[in-house]
């Protein structure tokens, strides 16, 4: 069983499937924290992503879950918060390749094109998976614009 807290948060397209998944993550043993919303009343997804996406880049927690319709708004205002990268995966085998080459620590879920049963294949797919390291953590660490030599930030 593990107690790492994972983060979750959607827009109203996502919610009924957060609301799966929360319980889904729950019965898997994690300690989760939702950031809302609480209704499927209409939202707009960044405000739900920035908060989220800020506390795992400042490593306040480690991974988070965020769901939209498409997963690409959520995924847009995520990966604008430096040692977030945030995934979208529409299938299992997606998701654990954003885990073993990218290290994804956020799984974005496009929840108007996955059914429940895939969005809780692809959220063990990438629960289970552990990066590769090795060559994927040179490619990662150069996804920073401080790390990157052709940067204006290097
Ligand atoms: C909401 O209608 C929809 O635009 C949103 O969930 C998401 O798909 C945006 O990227």
């Amino acid at each position: 069983m593990s107690h790492e807290t994972i983060l979750i948060a959607s827009d109203h397209a996502g919610f009924e499937l957060k609301e799966k998944l929360e319980a889904e993550l729950k019965t898997l043993g994690y300690d989760v924290e939702d950031l809302g919303p609480n209704t499927d009343a209409s939202i707009d997804y960044a405000d739900y992503a920035h908060p989220l996406a800020e506390r795992v880049s400042n490593g306040e927690n480690d991974r988070g879950i965020l769901l939209c319709g498409t997963g690409l708004g959520m995924s847009y205002a995520a990966n604008r918060h430096p040692h977030v990268r945030a995934a979208v995966a529409w299938t299992p085998e997606i998701a654990a390749l954003a885990r073993e080459h990218n290290d994804a620590n956020v799984l974005v879920l496009p929840a108007r094109f996955v059914g429940e049963q895939e969005g809780r294949d692809i959220l063990k797919a990438w629960l289970d998976t552990p990066f590769a390291g090795g060559r994927h953590a040179r490619r990662v660490a150069k996804i920073e614009l401080d790390e990157h030599p052709t940067t204006e930030n290097s």
